[in-house]
């Protein structure tokens, strides 16, 4: 029989578990606390932590007894260790502890960000790299390589901000909620692109990017429209501003799949749960003879699923964590990709 694992997730504003036997998904249970948060503006750690132990037991009962799964069956445990706000992952970290103690199983620790990109097992059991893998998330942007299930090639990555981290810092000069990207593309869609957008940074050649000058522009042009008191569009500007954002994410994508003369892209992170990409993004593949394979858009923002699927290949390698394990505040893109 495949394994029987439980993921848990506690890095930001989601507290959540799911069960997964082998590649099939059996619960996926998720308690949020982003709407207490959006009324700061922003993620504040120690509501989060708060919120976390509020919330940590419930949600794991949830995701049993949804899968139907007896905690005594379980095989192991995984959990985020990292990386995350510190007192966040520590609710998470530790629960999980005092369950694969008390069960006497593995515990495994999971880096989030790889946790991100094997959300996508989950869509298709017989999915196998190597493959070409976009990470757009609200701290990473990168197309990696992905030569195994366990190693990763970063073909290129922002110099600057990562894509999400420019749609929330737009987002709050259109004077939109926090987290800005589902608000932006709510936007995006009553608009058209016609504001002009600067090209990116010379700099980010290759299969690199920047945001920077981007998002200082888009600020710039909603300062000085106001300031002139002119008429303008804040959906033509989030719309435009959209497109320029994603459209190179996509380009340098497929680019990076042909280049490396692999069929298949894959994609993850929050930004992939947003539409004109999966959309633009299928759309090119299709064009260039490639197969993508996408998280469902709620397995792209952070969830367990997604740390239950990393657990599973971590399980099978046969690497497992000690009880001593501890949280983990910032994990950098070349220790994710080769660990
Ligand atoms: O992967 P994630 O949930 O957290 C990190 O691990 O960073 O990503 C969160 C980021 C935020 O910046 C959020 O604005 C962005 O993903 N995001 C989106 C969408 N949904 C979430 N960006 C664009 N369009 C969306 N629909
Ligand atoms: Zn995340």
């Amino acid at each position: 029989m495949e394994p029987l694992i439980l993921g848990i997730e506690s890095s930001c504003d989601e507290t959540a578990a799911a069960v997964i036997r082998g590649r099939t998904l059996l619960s996926d249970e998720i308690i949020s606390s982003a709407a207490l948060q959006a009324q700061y503006g922003g993620v504040v750690p120690e509501l989060a932590s708060r919120a976390h132990t509020d919330a940590i037991g419930e949600v794991v009962g949830r995701a049993l007894c949804s899968a139907n799964a007896d905690m005594g069956r379980l095989d192991a445990v995984a959990v985020t260790y990292g990386a995350g706000l510190l007192g966040a992952l520590l609710v998470g970290l530790s629960f999980a502890k005092g369950l694969a103690y008390s069960l006497n199983i593995p515990l495994i620790g999971v880096d989030h960000i790889r946790g991100h990109l094997a959300a996508c097992y989950l869509e298709d059991a017989d999915l196998k790299p190597p493959f070409v893998t976009l990470l757009a998330s609200g701290g990473h942007t990168a197309v990696l390589y992905t030569k195994t299930e366990t190693e990763f090639e970063i073909l290129g990555g922002t110099l600057d901000d990562a894509a999400g981290e420019a749609f929330d810092k737009v987002a709050r000069v259109l004077g939109l909620p926090y987290p800005g990207g589902p608000h932006i593309e709510a936007l995006a869609r009553e608009g058209k692109d016609v504001v002009p957008m600067p090209k990116m940074l010379k700099g980010a050649g290759g299969y690199d990017f920047s945001y920077s000058g981007l998002k200082t522009h888009v600020i710039n042009y909603a300062h000085t429209m106001s300031q002139r008191g002119a008429s303008w569009s804040k959906a033509d500007l989030a719309c435009s501003f959209q497109h320029a954002a994603l459209d190179i994410l996509v380009r340098k994508t497929v680019e990076g799949a042909l280049e490396k003369g692999c069929g298949t892209v894959t994609a993850g992170g929050g930004v992939v749960a947003n539409g004109y990409l999966r959309e633009t993004l299928t759309a090119a593949c299709r064009r260039a003879g490639l197969r993508v394979v996408l998280p469902a858009k709620r397995r792209c923002t952070d969830n367990a699923a997604m740390i239950a699927a990393e657990g599973l290949i971590q399980f099978e390698a046969g690497n497992f964590s000690p009880l001593t394990l501890n949280a983990c505040a910032s994990i950098p893109l070349s220790r994710t990709a080769n660990r």
